[in-house]
């Protein structure tokens, strides 16, 4: 029984808060410590089980008693709210990551992930038993740490799934080929942990790997069942594979949500003990849907707790305030992680650092903030949360550039975060005024200004460029169709807008002057848009100079040879922006002024919110 206080658990979620070593940090403590109160269970990120076998450099170990003390310390943060401490176990295989000196990768097959990765060693009966004795310690030392249940991970493309999937394991000895073999190794680390722990296991698998020959429903169906009589206490269904299908692993905004709840729903029709759900449940509707039409027992939620820490507390009225949302982005979590910060958000700028309180403001003062784009809008949330006056000026609409963001066909999460900010200003009573802000008032007025005036397009000179669009394209009553259409610069943007034309049967051809198209996007959604856009028949033309436009006629040069785009219906450009600050010069000298986002510095939306956030908290 896993005897939790409620139904919900925090999901592992790679933090990378560690110092290198392993240990615990207070990062990692406070993290944890801000999002325990409300769920039932707490999953720290994977424990790593051999110095050699992280994901991260700075991941959390439990290869050593050395670690014991910190992981303890980790378990009394999580039981303070009487919530449980899961200690997810994890062994990489070939998905060990090759950057970090050390690693080494062992596997089912001597073949290594087709996206990537070291070679690894074909695991001989050796091996197998030196994982088996690996396992046994690890878990011995998490129960010696205090905690309360163990995972182990059985999906996501890691070691014990490379023996369960008919694509990855091609071995023909007693652990390949048929079901019954592929399991044996697996059913062996399960059947010893059961046995050495007095602890309740959960296992984590991958209902569906969600690709071609791989790990399919109903062999996990039979696994399921065989776990169940093995002892196991619960199922936590997931789906995707970190290697071939990280968008299903991810949960990215990019696929559809439920595919792993209809995998789960019918994991439970054929077992007993309970199911966990899990899989971009992030909303109060989400919770109520999978517990009502799916029955779900226990509810897994990883990155809504990320982007609120909250998220369960508020859904549970324990907490007051709107609901952050997580926009299954990926982009400052993924992204953060794989950058070697650290666990970030796009949406939440205290994640990572929340030992860094924010502080009620010795007195208050009053303050203008002018543009209300993401930064201003943060910065005026966290100058009101403590304790100033806030006027925002805003003369067009609030989210400024980031309104253009969900129109894209596979970015319509991005579409909550505007409505979100209006809902979160109008809770902390910031004065929303939609006018120009005057110069006089600004100096009059205020004890200080925060200038968030954002960007506007940098347009190249091209001479004969005339009639083009920017990103508003993307506006409904702007997007073409059956248009040859021409974009200038193969950034985000250009990319974004590429997608957004071809399902509107327009022809798109992508000029960049460097190499990488997409290069500033996050890694999955640039791979999933420029696959998409080569399936479609995008022309892509990199070290491209466009030298000018004659009508429908485009003069270029790649690589020192002339080249020709004709019959161009449409050009749209998007090279880069430049921070747009017409105000700071005039106010400086007469009232404390703070520039962000932007209109400092171009960036992204993260950028933005983190920048609008840190100064707001700081000044
Ligand atoms: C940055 C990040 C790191 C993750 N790391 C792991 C991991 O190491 N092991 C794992 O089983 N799942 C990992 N997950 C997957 C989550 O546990 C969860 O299944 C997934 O995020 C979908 O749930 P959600 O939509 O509630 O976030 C990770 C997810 C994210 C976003
Ligand atoms: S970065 Fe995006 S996906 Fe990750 S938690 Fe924040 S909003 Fe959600």
């Amino acid at each position: 029984m896993l005897s939790l206080k409620n139904q919900f658990i925090f999901a592992p979620i790679k933090t990378g808060y560690s110092n290198g070593n392993g240990m615990v940090t207070d990062r990692n403590i406070a993290f944890y410590d801000r999002r325990s109160a409300y769920v039932g269970a707490v999953t720290p990120e994977p424990f790593y089980l051999d110095q050699g076998l992280r994901e991260l450099p700075t991941q959390m170990g439990i290869d050593n008693d050395d670690k014991i003390e910190g992981l303890e310390q980790l378990v009394k943060v999580i039981h303070q709210y009487d919530t449980k401490a899961i200690a997810h176990i994890n062994h990489p295989g070939r998905m060990a990551n090759p950057k970090i000196p050390g690693n080494y990768f062992l596997s089912s097959t001597d073949q290594p992930c087709e996206n990537g990765g070291k070679t690894p060693k074909r695991m001989d009966k050796d091996d197998i038993n030196n994982v088996v004795e690996l396992y046994k310690d690890g878990v011995l030392r998490a129960q010696k740490a205090g905690y309360d249940i163990i995972e182990l991970q059985l999906g996501h493309g890691y070691l014990l799934a490379q023996f369960l999937s008919p694509l990855v394991n091609d071995r023909s000895d007693e652990f390949g080929g048929t079901f019954e073999n592929r399991i044996k190794f697996p059913l062996e680390v399960v059947q010893t942990v059961v046995d050495t722990v007095n602890l309740p296991v959960i296992v984590r698998i991958s209902g569906d790997e969600m690709i071609p020959e791989g790990i399919k429903l109903p062999e996990m169906i039979k696994l399921s069942e065989i776990l169940e009589e093995k002892g196991v206490q619960a199922i936590h269904v997931s789906a995707g594979t970190v290697c071939s299908t990280p968008p299903w692993f991810f949960q990215h905004m990019f696929i559809k949500k439920g595919k792993t709840w209809e995998l789960a729903k019918k994991i439970k029709q054929k077992i007993n003990i309970p199911v966990i759900y899990v899989g971009r449940i992030n909303t109060p509707e989400d919770i109520e849907k999978v517990q009502k039409e799916y029955k779900a027992e226990y509810i897994a939620v990883g990155r809504a707790l990320v982007a609120d820490a909250d998220f369960i507390g508020k859904y549970l009225s324990e907490v007051k305030g709107p609901f952050r949302p997580c926009l299954a982005c990926v982009e400052g979590c993924l992204g953060g992680v794989k950058s070697g910060k650290g666990l970030q958000c796009l949406v939440n700028p205290e994640v990572g650092r929340e030992k860094e309180s924010l502080a009620k403001a010795d007195h208050s003062k009053k303050y203008a903030v002018v543009g209300g784009g993401l930064a201003g809008m943060q910065a005026a949330v966290t100058l009101r949360k403590r304790g100033h006056k806030v006027d925002l000026f805003e003369k067009d609409a609030l989210g400024g550039q980031f309104n253009l963001a969900p129109l894209t066909p596979h970015k319509k999460s991005m579409g909550k975060l505007v409505p979100y900010f209006k809902e979160v200003l109008n809770y902390y009573k910031v004065n929303v005024v939609f006018e120009e802000a005057g110069k006089s008032d600004l100096i009059s007025k205020y004890d200080g200004v925060i200038l968030a005036t954002g960007s506007k397009p940098a347009v190249p000179y091209i001479p004969g460029l005339n009639n083009f669009y920017w990103a508003e394209i993307l506006l409904p009553e702007n997007l073409p169709q059956n248009k040859k259409v021409l974009i200038i610069g193969g950034g985000l943007i250009g990319v974004d807008i590429a997608t957004a034309l071809i399902p509107r049967n327009n022809k798109v051809i992508i000029v960049k002057r460097t190499v990488d198209f997409g290069g500033d996007m996050e890694m999955i959604a640039k791979n999933l848009s420029l696959k998409m856009m080569k399936e479609k028949g995008s022309v892509f033309s990199d070290h491209t100079h466009i030298k000018n436009i004659e009508g429908r006629t485009v003069y270029a040069e790649r690589d020192g040879v002339n080249i020709i785009f004709d019959d161009i219906d449409i050009i749209v450009v998007s090279t880069s922006m430049t921070s747009y600050n017409p105000l700071e010069k005039e106010l400086n000298e007469h009232v404390p002024v703070y520039t962000i986002g932007d209109a400092k510095q171009v960036g992204n939306a993260q950028d933005a919110i983190r920048d609008g956030y840190e100064t707001a908290r700081i000044i």
